[in-house]
């Protein structure tokens, strides 16, 4: 298994996560994406096959959409004076398992090696979240890689703020 950026030699095709929406994204947009310097997409590959993929971009952790409760909490974890009402963070655009290896485990190892990639990555802008607007269904898998909900309802009718604290691999 390999985990690298998303180029056009990728074959797409037979990409199928059982959403529509995630499907098309990856074979009609990613790339334009990564033109565009809006997102970055990156594919785990077993041998020819795709096993997963997710995009990333930038993103910052809010006052504004965070519950009160939430906010109190969050901000605790900074000392006095460094308190501000956002942080910054990037965000999760999308994550996809493929059907053919869902519920085996590759979606949270996907998750691990995210996380230590990005947590590698500290040659230029500093960030100390990573945030995701979750699918209602699959807030169980996030919760289950230690991301918690901030939003205090949800966003709209099918997704939820959800948060990882890089602290948590310090
Ligand atoms: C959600 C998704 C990424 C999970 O990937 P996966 O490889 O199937 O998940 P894993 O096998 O790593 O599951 C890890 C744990 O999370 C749980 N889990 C997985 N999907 C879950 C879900 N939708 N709801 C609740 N728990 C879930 C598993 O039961 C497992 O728990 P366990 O360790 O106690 O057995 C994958 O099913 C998928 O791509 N779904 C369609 C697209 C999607 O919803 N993407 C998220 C967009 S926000």
């Amino acid at each position: 298994m390999k985990l690298v950026r998303l180029t056009p030699q990728h074959n797409l095709s037979d990409f199928d996560c059982g959403d529509n929406d995630l499907n098309e994204f990856l074979k009609d947009n990613a790339l334009l994406f990564t033109e565009q310097r809006i997102a970055n997409t990156f594919v785990l590959e077993d041998g020819d096959n795709i096993v997963a993929y997710f995009c990333l971009l930038n993103d910052k952790v809010s006052q504004e959409e965070s519950s009160n409760n939430k906010w109190k909490k969050l901000k605790k974890e900074f000392p006095e004076g460094k308190q501000f009402s956002s942080y910054p963070a990037i965000k999760i655009g999308r994550f996809a398992v493929s059907l053919k290896y869902k519920g085996q485990n590759y979606g949270t190892d996907l998750m691990v090696m995210l996380k230590d990639m990005l947590y590698r990555s500290t040659n230029y802008s500093a960030f100390r979240y990573i945030t995701v607007d979750a699918y209602l269904s699959a807030i169980g898998f996030y919760e289950k890689n230690d991301f918690k909900i901030l939003s205090p309802q949800t966003i709209d009718k099918d997704t939820r703020l959800m948060f990882f604290d890089m602290m948590e691999l310090a």
